[in-house]
């Protein structure tokens, strides 16, 4: 298709303005992804991946990037990380342009095996609250009161190997939390759980993520899930990919509710426009 000029914005819903985190009185973007184009090296020649993206997150609010396999959403990710610098344009968080990675962005991928296994849960979360300089009394109060927020009080002495895939994923998104990031940024968190622990997590998320106010910045394949969670949903598409339109779906978490089924439809037609094949598991 026609590459976009500039990304439609489009709302399926009345947009819910949500507050600054924690105290802060800034209101302008957190996050500004500002024309960017992102390639890699392969074989000493330079291979796009990225070829415009522009979009911005505020404070506190759920940004989920869905498009197919391959569109970028990784590579956006990581480039928001700061481990990957843009070839154009620019990226700049909270007034900073081009940052270098650091823990005011805490990352959650899809692997379960993101955990330190010799540490216990516990350590796992009270350690980068140490290495951010934290004192050791206050790194476990953080940690333990973020694994409760995650409903892990009764793991806290188990050790990685000992947990479900699900329960580690909690681990992960309890060790985010607690170093009180700007960001949280999520690569396909939930993708290898099944479908129940999937939904479980989903919902705990939103709550969470309505209770902290955290900023989020999320990768998903799925429709559903960029529904439920997301205030605003980024499209992408093409190769390399651009901006397809970003699409407003805050308030939406009832899968049953018409508009639901209506942001729903609006995505997939979206993405199949892309050529996506709907007729696969991926995008429910
Ligand atoms: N380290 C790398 N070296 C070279 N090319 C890469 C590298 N990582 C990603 N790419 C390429 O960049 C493009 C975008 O990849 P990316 O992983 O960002 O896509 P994605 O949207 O996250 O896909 P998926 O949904 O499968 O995770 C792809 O063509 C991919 O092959
Ligand atoms: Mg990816």
């Amino acid at each position: 298709m026609a590459r976009a000029e500039a990304p439609k914005e489009t709302a399926v819903a009345a947009p819910t303005v949500a507050g600054p985190r924690r105290g802060t009185t800034d209101d302008g973007p957190l996050l500004l992804v500002d024309r960017v184009a992102i390639g890699y090296q392969r074989q000493g020649r330079h291979v796009p991946a990225v070829a415009d993206a522009t979009f911005e997150v505020r404070r506190g609010e759920k940004i989920m990037l869905l498009g197919p396999s391959g569109s970028g959403k990784s590579t956006i990710l990581k480039a928001v990380g700061g481990y990957l610098r843009p070839t154009a344009g620019r990226i700049v968080i909270g007034g900073k342009d081009t940052p270098e990675p650091g823990p005011d962005r805490a990352f959650v991928f899809q692997e379960f095996d993101q955990l330190f296994p010799w540490r216990t849960v516990l350590g796992n979360v009270v350690y980068p609250l140490r290495v951010t300089g934290v004192d050791r009394a206050r790194a476990r109060r953080q940690a333990v009161e973020h694994l409760e927020l995650m409903g892990l009080k009764d793991s806290l002495d188990s050790y990685p190997h000992q947990l479900s895939g699900g329960m580690k994923q909690r681990v992960a998104i309890a060790r985010a939390l607690a170093i009180d990031p700007l960001m949280l940024l999520m690569d396909e968190p939930f993708g290898a759980l099944d479908a129940q622990t999937r939904g479980r997590l989903q919902r705990e998320l939103a709550e969470i993520a309505a209770r902290t106010q955290v900023t989020l910045l999320f990768v998903t394949h799925s429709i559903d899930e960029a529904v439920l969670l997301g205030d605003r949903v980024v499209v992408l598409g093409g190769r390399p990919s651009h901006v397809e339109e970003i699409v407003d779906v805050s308030g939406l978490d009832t899968p049953d509710a018409p508009e639901f089924a209506q942001a729903r439809h609006q995505l997939r037609a979206l993405l199949a426009e892309e050529g996506e094949n709907l007729d696969g598991a991926v995008f429910e």
